[in-house]
């Protein structure tokens, strides 16, 4: 049965949740499953805002019918050829001969390339470019290139009847949709987690062109921000764009220091402890510890965008650096963060290699200080402890 929800009179979020997804792209944990949105614009001429993915296609296609009534499709605009959202095109466009694809030139290869077996579809191809208008009905659409937030051929759409902003993935976040579909009766500050954790970890890397987005958007008259994943949203747009636009400029969220540890026999993680007691005695508020071989890197990743100070605790492991922090690190190296302040404790029983590991990948991070380095020999004795003291010293006046 269809379930659809009407936003205004003129446009409809078709979208359907997958709620028993245990891994978004194979890859990142969900506890709390993920929509996948598509958005009906009706009138006297009709268009899909892309499709969804494989898991959901029944729903999506039952919604479609819905809001058509029987009546032609007369566009698919694809603004993303990423499977989640494309993966009904081929079946959306085989129901609906009638139906223009609009695409961009990167976005038709893609199509090909996606596509093979489907190669009438480029007949139906209405190719548009940055900044070029569509009349759908009443509704006026503007398309805006936005490369690499987070594929080469996302396009975004102006809806300037309406002021919406089809977003494509960017505002996005993990999660089903629990009937509030759109965000006036729910509290973005409980649901800001899973949105830093989609964002640094899905778009990250491109911060430099999802500033450029957000800055192409602050020119526009926006009431209403139509995401392919997550809420749609329609207030605390001042809340939700100052998490962006720090997020997009790699800025920290919060003064605030979050202790990653690896360890084997608990020696690592007693020092990473002493050094955070030593912390809070020094007035360090709201410290955060994580176990790095416990906790899935995408969160690793998301709370060292949020945080302005990152220490690293990890032992020696055949002659390496200990392989969950060295993992945790290449992650950070690959959504290029920067401009963080960081200190290292290293361990090793006969020849320490994590300190000057992890140091040398810190380095390769840009403007990331290493306001210390300490090591230790097996276990920490008292002269550690001392050392420990002293490094909290350091990382508490740094965060004064
Ligand atoms: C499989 C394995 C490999 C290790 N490889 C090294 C090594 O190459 N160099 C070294 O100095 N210590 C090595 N160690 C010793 C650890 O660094 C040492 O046990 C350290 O104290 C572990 O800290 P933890 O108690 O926090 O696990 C290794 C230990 C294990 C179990
Ligand atoms: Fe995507
Ligand atoms: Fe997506």
């Amino acid at each position: 049965m269809h379930n659809v929800y009407k936003l205004n009179d003129s446009i409809y979020w078709i979208g359907a949740n997958d709620r028993r997804i245990s891994l978004f792209e194979n890859h990142f944990p969900l506890s709390e499953g993920v929509s996948y949105n598509s958005y009906f614009i009706d009138g006297e001429e009709t268009a899909v805002m892309d499709t969804a993915d494989d898991a959901v296609l029944t729903q999506y296609f039952e919604n479609l019918a819905y809001v058509l009534n029987g009546r032609a499709l007369n566009y698919i605009i694809v603004q993303h050829m990423e499977p989640d959202h494309c993966a009904g095109l081929a079946m959306l466009a085989e129901k609906h001969p009638e139906a223009k694809i609009v695409v961009n030139c990167k976005t038709a290869a893609f199509i090909k390339q996606m596509f093979p077996l489907a190669d009438k579809l480029s007949e139906r191809f209405v190719t548009v470019c940055d900044g070029q208008s569509l009349q759908v009905g009443d509704t006026a659409l503007t398309f805006c290139m936005a490369p690499m937030v987070h594929w080469p051929e996302v396009m975004v759409t102006y809806d300037s009847t309406h002021k919406i902003l089809f977003s494509a993935d960017a505002f996005g976040s993990f999660g089903a949709l629990n009937g509030n579909i759109v965000n006036d009766k729910c509290d973005m500050k409980a649901k800001l987690s899973e949105y830093r954790r989609y964002y640094t970890n899905i778009v990250g890397k491109y911060g430099m062109q999802a500033a450029k987005l957000l800055g192409k958007a602050s020119g526009l008259d926006i009431r209403m921000i139509c995401p392919l994943h997550g809420l749609v949203l329609v207030q605390d747009f001042d809340f939700i764009l100052d998490k962006y636009t720090k997020w997009a400029s790699y800025t920290p969220e919060d003064k605030a220091i979050m202790i990653a540890f690896a360890s084997m026999y608990h020696h690592t993680e007693n020092a990473a402890e002493i050094l955070a007691c030593a912390l809070d005695r020094r007035g360090v508020r709201d410290i955060v510890m994580y176990d790095v071989s416990r906790t899935d890197v995408s969160y690793l990743v998301a709370e060292a965008f949020r945080c302005s100070h990152i220490v690293l605790a990890a032992p020696t492991y055949m002659n390496e650096l200990y392989p969950e922090m060295a993992n945790f690190i290449r992650s950070l190296q690959s959504h290029a963060l920067r401009d963080r302040k960081t200190a290292v404790i290293g361990n090793g029983t006969w020849a320490n290699q994590a300190n000057k590991t992890m140091i040398s990948m810190l380095e390769g991070m840009k403007n990331t200080e290493v306001l210390g380095s300490l090591e230790f020999m097996s276990a920490p004795g008292p002269d550690k402890v001392k050392e420990l003291e002293e490094l909290a010293e350091t990382i508490a006046a740094s965060l004064r």
